[in-house]
């Protein structure tokens, strides 16, 4: 029987401003999986949290796009919601669409990845949740893990990896997608992918067709037609005997790349990979952050967690992140760290252009 592994991630209030998720609305969540749970819909859950999001990642035997399953993940962040909203929370149900459930919590705000795989004798797997930036923030470090030989050695010395794999790239703007394999289209992909605001890995698999990685993809402000926020995305990643190892899934977020998000979902700032209890942006919002957790999925069930950046090996990454923050705070309003005007979530622009309209006069 093959286990399907569902993440789904909603901002649904946080205390204070964007921070942190109230402990009252996971302990919610928790009732609504546990029912779930002795119901039979799930197998096994763990919820986390990075700043204002909250994880709910499940086990099942249901497979992708499951109604039940996204239907449990949607009651919760709903409950949740209500309480929120007594609590008078900063952005209460923030990232719900629509109180109606439709079948598929897919287009109603929250972001999903899901995989579904036969299990192996051990199946480590990976999940990593964001906050503070957008899907395409994966885009950098799920490429060195799936297709960097000089982050992922197993790529050139293990043969089971020696093959490549292949990536599901997603055109946010235009809605359409292309498959591209590695290492044989690798500069392609390069050149899509660099494009994170627009070119966003979706899915990546072994060149058998085995699932290795999803991430989620939902970008809420082009669902909703307004902003509401960045689509702080989450990541399951399936780790070693034919997958990178473990440390290999890790060591991308060693370096604080620049993404796309942090105040304002109108900035640009490094990636911080933190332990959950780090998990609290709130330097400027941010700067943005990455929690990884580590199971081992065993029948259905989750073993673990490992906090994977609960690791002094990191700290030196999260220094040189902290003063790239400062480096990059020190712009202001200017852009490199202010997103160009047409990718801020948040804009006065037309507001400014307007009141200067009959001021601008042609240049000779
Ligand atoms: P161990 O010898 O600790 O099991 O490590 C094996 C390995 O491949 C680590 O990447
Ligand atoms: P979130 O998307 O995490 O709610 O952040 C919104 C924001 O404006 C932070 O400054
Ligand atoms: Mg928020
Ligand atoms: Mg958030
Ligand atoms: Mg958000």
């Amino acid at each position: 029987m093959k286990t399907t592994v569902s993440v789904i991630k909603a901002d649904i209030g946080s205390v204070s401003g964007h921070c942190v998720a109230h402990p009252e609305l996971i302990d919610i969540c928790d009732e609504v999986l546990n029912e779930a749970l002795e119901a039979g819909i799930i197998k096994d859950y763990y919820i986390s949290r990075c700043g204002d999001d909250i994880d709910l990642i499940m086990t099942h035997d249901k497979g992708e796009e499951n109604e039940e399953v996204h239907k449990t993940a949607y009651t919760a962040f709903m409950k949740a919601t209500e309480r929120a909203r007594e609590l008078k929370l900063y952005g209460a149900g923030q990232d719900l669409l629509t109180d109606t459930f439709s079948g598929n919590i897919k287009g109603m705000g929250p972001g999903v990845a899901e995989i579904e795989f036969e299990e192996r004798p051990s199946d480590p797997v990976l999940v990593f949740c964001c906050d503070k930036t957008e899907p395409g923030a994966f885009n950098l470090p799920v490429f060195r893990i799936f297709a960097d030989p000089f982050n992922t050695a197993g790529l050139v010395i293990d043969p089971k990896l020696h093959d490549g794999f292949k990536f599901e790239v997603f055109d946010v703007i235009e809605h359409k997608k292309v498959i591209l394999n590695c290492p044989e289209e690798m500069y392609d992909l390069l050149a899509l992918i660099g494009s994170t605001g627009r070119y966003v890995i979706k899915r990546v698999w072994k060149k058998n067709g085995e699932i290795a990685a999803a991430v989620s993809t939902e970008r809420l402000n082009l669902m909703a037609g307004e902003y509401v926020g960045k689509d702080d995305p989450v990541c399951i990643v399936r780790a070693q005997s034919g997958f990178p190892a473990n440390g290999e899934c890790v060591d991308p977020f060693a370096f604080p790349h620049i993404v796309s998000g942090w105040m304002r979902g109108s900035h640009n700032g490094p990636m911080m990979p933190v332990s959950e209890a780090e998990a609290n942006p709130i330097r400027f919002d941010g700067p943005p952050r990455v929690v990884g957790l580590g199971f081992q999925v065993s029948n259905g069930e989750l073993i673990g967690p490992v906090d994977l950046f609960d690791d002094p090996a990191f700290d030196p990454t999260r220094e040189q992140a902290a003063k790239i923050a400062t480096y990059l705070r020190r712009h202001g309003p200017f852009e490199p760290h202010r997103l160009p005007a047409e990718e801020m979530e948040y804009t006065s622009l037309p507001g400014v252009m307007k009141k200067l309209e009959s001021r601008f006069e042609d240049m000779d």
